[in-house]
């Protein structure tokens, strides 16, 4: 079996040995001191993608631009200093991710709040905690925000989630950027302007600009040109109605990160210059105030930076039907083929050079439920026993995030790859961990 074409990302090599190597280090050697299922993350790769969202926004927007991490991709302590030593703001949808990013020391007024329902607790945590811009969904929770901005007595700034009504043919569970989307304020029903109105009449609401968020794995490189259309007529728009000028939009997420070699490979460059263009074009000609660009990539950060090993159990062929083979993960730490139906790429880690024949297998996970696939039909040297070492490509973004604790499994731990070498950023969670909330 050759696997050339399945090393989808360029930090993924191949020793002499045919041990599968991630940041140039032996995964067989990493599952080794770490034990399995284990979340690899190579910082490297996170910085350089930080590096060139934001060189390629610069490029295209000049200086007054902002690239923020969507940090509901993976949120622990340590992302958020390196977020914050590349210079990025951060996108949080939680008192959790919060505290997170405090504890982080992140500089918080570079911290957008998101979320279609924040409770009056959560928009009083986040004011207490300095969060710098609430992006606002709807009327209720704007009237909630001046609410709470009265009673302390400050000015809070905030974006409005205005709903462009773009399909971007991605899969439906993560489709958000249409007029029947629970997200935000649709500009065809007219929502849009209203809540714009009554935030420019709210004393304690300070309305900084709009945002978007059209989706997620966005392949299609010319749907965000078509979103700043949307969006930079509803400015003008506004502009022509109220007078009031938009000092920044925020685009939101989606950028395509890959999990296959059939995917195509998208960098900001391909995206970025291309919106810079039109977005500087429009201005001109619908006479606006150059707004500060922001975007909010998530996925395309962390998902090629991060790689999940397991160690193969139990093999069973059942003649004439199926292969299974199980690893000591599942549904707690990956989620993503039960929920959508993604696809991934999965190799021997120990047997990359393994050239005896094949043999077509389901890679399930060690919960009672059949659902509990991680991939299906996964070709892999027919050699495979117990004990061997399975990765999972592109599982930075929305693992560790998603993990839970289905069948009380313990969450695996976050170790980061930098250098050469490798640290641990998130323990393993223990069965004492389980149990320490039961009271
Ligand atoms: N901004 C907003 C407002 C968002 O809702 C999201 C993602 C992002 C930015 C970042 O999008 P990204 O660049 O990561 O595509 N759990 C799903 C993904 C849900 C995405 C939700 N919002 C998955 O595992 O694929």
């Amino acid at each position: 079996m050759n696997y050339d074409k399945d090393l989808i990302c360029e930090n993924i090599t191949v020793d002499a040995e045919g041990k599968l190597l991630f940041a140039g280090q032996d995964t067989t050697e990493l599952a080794r001191i770490y034990e399995t299922p284990v979340y690899l993350m190579d910082e490297d790769y996170i910085r350089k993608q930080c590096r060139a969202f934001k060189k390629a926004l610069e490029d295209s927007f000049g200086e007054d631009c902002m690239v923020l991490y969507a940090s509901k991709a993976a949120s622990f302590i340590k992302i958020y200093e390196i977020i914050a030593e590349e210079g990025l703001g951060t996108d949080v949808v939680s008192c959790g991710e919060i505290c997170t990013a405090k504890k982080a020391a992140f500089p918080m007024e570079k911290a957008f709040f998101h979320s279609n329902n924040k409770t009056d607790r959560d928009i009083a945590y986040a004011m207490d905690n300095g969060v710098g811009y609430f992006v606002t969904d709807n009327e209720e929770e704007l009237f909630a925000i001046e609410k709470e901005a009265s009673k302390r007595g400050i000015k809070q700034k905030i974006l409005l989630r205005i709903t462009p009504g773009i399909d971007p043919h991605t899969f439906k569970a993560v489709r958000t950027g249409c007029v029947d989307s629970k997200f935000g304020s649709a500009i065809e029903t007219g929502q849009a302007e209203e809540i714009t109105k009554k935030a420019l009449d709210c004393e304690h609401v300070e309305l900084m600009g709009f945002h978007c968020h059209i989706g997620s794995q966005i392949e299609e490189t010319e749907i965000y040109v078509r979103t700043a259309e949307i969006m930079l007529d509803f400015i003008a728009d506004i502009r022509r109605k109220t007078g009031y000028e938009t000092k920044v939009l925020d685009l939101g997420g989606g950028f395509f990160a890959r999990y296959t070699s059939e995917q195509p490979v998208r960098t900001p460059w391909d995206y970025l210059p291309n919106l810079g263009e039109y977005i500087n074009a429009s201005i001109e000609r619908l006479g606006i105030p150059k707004p500060m660009v922001c975007i909010e990539p998530g996925r395309s950060i962390v998902a090629e930076a991060g790689m999940t090993l397991y160690t193969v159990g139990t093999i069973k062929k059942i003649p004439g039907y199926k292969n299974y083979v199980s690893v000591d993960g599942g549904m707690p730490d990956n989620i993503r083929f039960a929920l959508y139906g993604s696809p991934y790429t999965i190799l021997p880690a120990n047997k990359m050079n393994d050239i005896s024949e094949t043999m077509t297998a389901d890679v399930v996970g060690r919960c009672c439920e059949s659902g509990d696939i991680i991939q299906p039909n996964v070709e892999l040297p027919s050699s495979m026993k117990r004990g061997d070492i399975l990765a999972c490509l592109s599982t930075g973004a929305y693992h560790y995030s998603m993990a839970n604790n289905y069948n009380r499994i313990p969450r695996p731990p976050v170790v980061m790859l930098q250098a050469g070498r490798a640290y641990v950023a998130v323990r393993r969670e223990t069965e004492k961990d389980i149990c320490a909330l039961d009271i």
